[in-house]
């Protein structure tokens, strides 16, 4: 196979020319003609992913590698994809079935979280119509994933929780089911959730733990990579509510999740799905099964544990849009299958958030 000669290098905000990150990558490219697309914002924007195709139409780009963290990564498949695509990218994320092919991707990951690494998703904000949406199709998987633990030692503290935040939610996101016979995944998800319980809080104090780094950003990558949704109906829901609120408040991924999640707990929590907790409470936090709504609080105290905010009211968020919001859930369809939740609960969700 003739090697790429002519790639689209995509970066964030700085960070990974700040860490040296980006002169190590640079070089070990000698040879290879380099465009570059920086700037991605956190919540990547649609309209970066326009310069992207822009640079890569013009320049007859072969490759395209992300350096960075989930946002960096998707929006490099978002211009994968725009490239090939012969109408507006945005059409794709509003239409998923319209994708028509994509260049291939790579990516050297700065941040453990998405697992957009090693998955076929690309999630982008339309900050127009204020909607943030995916793209999920198999071609979107990167042809390779470069993992270095020691590349996340320089993340702040707030995005490394809001990353264990992200893991969590990943793996309940997907735990939470009915699907009943998917003994292996299951202890494959609580594996995952036990790992950030165990090293997230290491990382508050010891930001170079290597060990800790690593075990985190395994977790991340197989929350994510599509092996806990083997055999299972997935939820989705909880990420669909956040999604709202990330559109329209910019607020961090993890963080609304570490928000929400608790409370969807709270809200799904009934006779008819107490099985499911019973199993999270003696598998995960080692309660006994009696104890089942208890893994509810040990959830929230987790959170807070990584110092992220609990509630709506502190990242300043107030309820004026709940409605609209809970309205565009419902419309779009992905309301949940451990419980398929309606407008009612959604505001409800929100308000315990508040
Ligand atoms: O922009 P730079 O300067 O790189 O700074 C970033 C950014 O401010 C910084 N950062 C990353 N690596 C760093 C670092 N700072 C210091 N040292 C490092 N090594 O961290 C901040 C957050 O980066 P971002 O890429 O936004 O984080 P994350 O990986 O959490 O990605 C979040 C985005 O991914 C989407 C989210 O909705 C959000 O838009 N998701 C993507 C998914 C997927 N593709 O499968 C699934 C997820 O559920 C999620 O929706
Ligand atoms: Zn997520």
């Amino acid at each position: 196979m003739k090697p790429y000669s002519r790639v689209l290098l995509v970066t964030g905000s700085g960070s990974v020319k700040k860490f040296g990150i980006y002169d190590e990558v640079v070089k070990e490219l000698e040879g290879i003609e380099i465009f570059e697309l920086s700037g991605v914002k956190p919540n990547p924007t649609l309209d970066s992913v326009y310069q992207g195709i822009e640079i890569c139409r013009k320049n007859n780009v072969e490759f395209i590698l992300a350096l960075g963290g989930g946002s960096v990564i998707d929006a490099a498949k978002a211009i994968a994809a725009g490239v090939v695509y012969q109408g507006d990218v945005w059409e794709l994320f509003l239409d998923n079935s319209k994708f028509t092919g994509a260049l291939n991707t790579g990516c050297i990951l700065t941040i453990a979280a998405t697992g957009s690494e090693s998955n076929k998703n690309s999630i982008i904000t339309n900050e127009l119509t204020k909607e943030k949406l995916g793209l999920r199709r198999d071609e979107l998987k990167p042809q390779f994933a470069i993992l270095d633990p020691k590349y996340t030692y320089t993340l702040p503290e707030k995005q490394t929780a809001a990353g264990i935040a992200d893991t969590m939610a990943h793996a309940f996101e997907q735990y939470f089911s009915p699907t009943k016979d998917s003994y292996l995944t299951d202890r494959m998800a609580e594996s995952v959730m036990k790992t950030c319980i165990k090293f997230g809080p290491v990382l508050l104090n010891e930001p170079e733990n290597y060990e800790a780094r690593a075990e985190i950003m395994w977790a991340s990558n197989i929350a994510l990579n599509g092996i806990l949704s083997c055999g299972k109906d997935t939820d989705w829901a909880s990420h669909m509510i956040a999604h709202e609120l990330s559109a329209n408040y910019d607020l961090t991924h993890g963080i609304a999740l570490a928000i929400l999640f608790p409370n969807w707990m709270e809200q799904v929590f009934d006779e008819t799905r107490k099985w499911k907790f019973e199993e999270y409470t003696v598998n995960v936090w080692g309660l006994s099964a009696s104890e089942a709504k208890t893994s509810i609080i040990k959830t929230r105290e987790f959170f807070n544990s990584l110092n992220l905010p609990d509630t709506l009211t502190k990242v300043s968020i107030d309820g004026q849009y709940f409605e609209q919001f809970a309205e565009n859930v419902v419309r779009r369809g992905r309301t949940g299958s451990f419980k398929n939740l309606t407008k009612k609960d959604i505001i409800s969700i929100y308000r315990r958030s508040l």
